[in-house]
């Protein structure tokens, strides 16, 4: 890892020690700055229950309406300063990706982010729905495909490829992350990001009991019988390893949930993750909890007593977010 990304994993949310807790001055406000997105309206989509979702393949139980995406282009943000403004963690500095696909685009943000830095190479983004900035730099695309059933692209083609947060939308992960394999280039480079959704917390703080806590347990154990993998973040390297990568790199960070630590940049990943929470609760719980039978007026306020529960300062709760990097080997025989 060159110097740069050396000093991501000082922060605090990479040790092993609990996080240390700023007692001073905690607030639950959370203005966003995100601005809203311009999105395409397509056939390809789907109403119910107030929301949008994917028409081509209902198996993905987040919505895509603009609150969505502004939740998602807030959590990029947020992910930009865990890793401290880096977009991947391939530590070579001569690295050029010359292709890059980037799988579930959402709002493309991360490609066009990506096709700025890198004006030589060329940026796919692939996703289920026409969500994506409509003013982009000339050597960024996005396609609409359904990638759980295999990609369309030839094999060998993208000098790296990226995959992140993709939970709520793949239940075959295996063959997944080897048709990743299939389609990046001999010595390029695949990087796989996921949270594992489960609440945790270093110091006892026992939030067992709150509405958020609870709502989860119930959704998380539905989309779990679902055949949803929650733990795929912790997952990824065996599923990487398995699938043929090389030099494989895992990096964990800690994601408060609130502003209730004590280390600046913490308090800041906090105060967006608080809000991340707040508005995603009922986007990842609302189609799980209405397609187990109850009525989606009872849901949405449940899930409303869930999101302001996130606020309770006295709780500090934490999700661990896993970076993956392979390589795909130079020289290969098959
Ligand atoms: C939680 S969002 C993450 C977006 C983006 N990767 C990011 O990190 O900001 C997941 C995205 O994956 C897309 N997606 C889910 N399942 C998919 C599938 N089977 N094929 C293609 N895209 C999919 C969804 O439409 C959504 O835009």
């Amino acid at each position: 890892m060159n110097e740069q990304f050396n000093n991501v994993s000082n922060m605090q949310i990479y040790s092993d020690n609990p996080l240390a807790v700023d007692d001073e001055g905690y607030g639950t406000d959370s203005n966003s700055s995100v601005t809203s997105i311009q999105t395409s309206r397509h056939s390809l989509f789907s109403a119910s229950h107030g929301r949008r979702y994917a028409a081509l393949n209902d198996s993905y139980f987040l919505p895509n309406d603009d609150a969505e995406l502004q939740r998602l282009d807030l959590q990029h943000y947020m992910l930009l300063q865990v890793l401290e403004g880096r977009l991947h963690i391939v530590s070579d500095p001569e690295f050029v990706p010359g292709s890059v696909l980037d799988i579930g685009t959402g709002t493309g943000t991360w490609a066009v982010q990506m096709a700025d830095m890198y004006s030589g190479s060329h940026v796919v983004g692939v996703d289920l729905v026409p969500i994506q900035h409509e003013m982009t730099p000339p050597n960024v695309e996005f396609h609409i495909e359904d990638v759980s059933n295999g990609m369309t692209y030839r094999a060998n083609s993208f000098g790296l490829v990226h995959s992140r947060l993709l939970v709520a939308g793949m239940r075959n992960w295996d063959t997944y992350i080897k048709d990743c394999y299939r389609v990046t280039k001999p010595g390029g480079y695949f990087q796989g990001t996921e949270f594992d959704a489960e609440l945790k917390s270093d110091d006892g703080t026992n939030f067992s009991e709150l509405p958020s806590m609870r709502v989860m347990n119930v959704i998380n154990g539905m989309t779990e019988t679902m055949g949803y993998d929650l733990h795929c973040g912790t997952n990824m390297r065996r599923r990487v390893a398995d699938a043929g990568f090389i030099d494989i790199e895992e990096y964990t960070f800690r994601l408060p949930i609130g502003t209730w630590p004590k280390e600046p940049r913490l308090k800041s990943v906090g105060k967006i993750m608080l809000e991340n929470a707040v508005k995603g609760v009922n986007a990842w719980g609302l189609r799980v909890l209405v397609s187990s039978g109850m009525k989606p007026d009872d849901a949405t306020e449940l899930l409303e007593k869930a999101a302001i529960s996130f606020k309770d300062p006295k709780i500090h709760m934490y999700v661990t977010a896993h970076y993956v990097l392979g390589r795909k080997p130079e020289n290969l025989t098959h």
